[in-house]
Formats: C-alpha cells, sequence, structure tokens
C-alpha cells in the first residue's frame, strides 16, 4: 500500500540513502587528448547525488547548488569511472549530498578518488514548490562529524547565494 503524505516518516540512515554507479569512459565523454570532459563528471556526479537525495526524500528533487569541484588526476578513455553517493545532512526541505568519484583502472586493478562535491538538492512538489524531508538518523561518529560539518558549509552556500543574487539585481 502506498505510505501517505500525512503519515510520520521518522527518516533514513545514511546507508539508507546510499548510491553507486559506474561506468566506462568512451570516446564521446573525452577530450581530444583521451580524458573525460569535466562537465561529463560534473553530469555524473548530479545524477548520483539526485538518486540519495530521492531515496532520502521519497519526492521529486531539483539541484539548488553544487560545492566547488577539483578534478585531481584525468580519467581516460577505457578507465571505468564510479561515483558513490550519499546524504549528509537533512534540514528542512533541502538536504547536503556527499559524492565522491573514483577512476578504477580494472587491468592494474586499482582504485582512487579524484574529486568530491557536496550537492544540494530541495524536495519539490509537482509544481515545483519544496517540500518537507524527514530527518537524517545519524549513528556513527563519522556520520556525526558529517551532518556537523554540513551546517557551516550550507551557511557559506546560503552567503554565496545571497551575493550571487544581490549581484544578478544589481546588473537588471
Ligand atoms: C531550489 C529552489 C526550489 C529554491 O526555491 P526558493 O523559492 O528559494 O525556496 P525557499 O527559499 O523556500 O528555499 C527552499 C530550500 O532551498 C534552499 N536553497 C535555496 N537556494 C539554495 C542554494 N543556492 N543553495 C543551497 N540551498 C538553497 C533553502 O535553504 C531552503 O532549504 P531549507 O528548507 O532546507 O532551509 C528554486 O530556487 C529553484 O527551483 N531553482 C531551480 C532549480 C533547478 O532547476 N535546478 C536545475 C539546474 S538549473
Amino acid at each position: 500500500m502506498a505510505r501517505s503524505k500525512k503519515q510520520h516518516d521518522a527518516g533514513r540512515t545514511p546507508a539508507e540513502t546510499r548510491a553507486e554507479m559506474s561506468q566506462v569512459v568512451l570516446p564521446n565523454d573525452a577530450n581530444p587528448l583521451g580524458n573525460i570532459l569535466g562537465g561529463t563528471v560534473m553530469h555524473l556526479i548530479d545524477i548520483a547525488g539526485a538518486i540519495a537525495a530521492h531515496r532520502h526524500a521519497r519526492s521529486y528533487v531539483v539541484t539548488a547548488s553544487v560545492d566547488n569541484v577539483d578534478f585531481t588526476r584525468p580519467i581516460r578513455v577505457g578507465q571505468l569511472i564510479l561515483l558513490r553517493s550519499e546524504v549528509t545532512r537533512a534540514f528542512r526541505t533541502s538536504m547536503e549530498v556527499e559524492v565522491k568519484v573514483y577512476l578504477e583502472d580494472y587491468v592494474r586493478g586499482e582504485r582512487c578518488l579524484t574529486s568530491s562535491a557536496f550537492v544540494t538538492y530541495v524536495a519539490v512538489n509537482e509544481e515545483l514548490q519544496p517540500i518537507p524531508v524527514p530527518p537524517l538518523i545519524v549513528r556513527t561518529a563519522a556520520e556525526k562529524r558529517r551532518y556537523r560539518e554540513a551546517l557551516g558549509r550550507r551557511r557559506r552556500r546560503l552567503a554565496l547565494a545571497a551575493q550571487a543574487r544581490r549581484r544578478c539585481e544589481e546588473e537588471g
């Protein structure tokens, strides 16, 4: 039976929101040097992050913000790109999701972290109005640390977003 929207939702643990995605890098994803395009990685980050947010909110979500992303080493055509995501904190209608990107060289049997990003998603209804999300239940020390740190990141990104909004208004 479908869960009633009004029914109390006690929330989910980070593990319950976790998602994993992998894909072989093909020539179409790459620049002329054979390295994956930054935009392709961003696209995959957004999808992997959205899956974790959907699992948490069990609703539609939109991407509100992507924090700084660094690409620390090239991922080449023929290698595997692996993405792991999970919700680090839920606020009222928004959720912060951490997405980690790994390069996997299946010939050498090596895997290393190449990027990580914090992405904020907002749960919305069919009219694109923000709707409340359930709480995130954190239990382990690492989950509690990420949860605490998420508040500082949220304050910084909302301050930057307010600055950007002011600039847009000034420029008309
Ligand atoms: C994200 C969006 C729904 C927020 O709408 P809004 O009218 O600002 O709504 P609110 O002010 O009620 O904010 C809703 C939540 O979004 C969060 N939010 C808004 N802008 C944000 C930003 N830049 N970064 C992080 N969170 C943000 C608010 O903090 C709030 O979270 P909370 O309820 O957990 O405290 C709206 O800006 C939107 O639809 N943006 C376009 C999303 C989209 O299309 N993304 C795809 C790429 S373009």
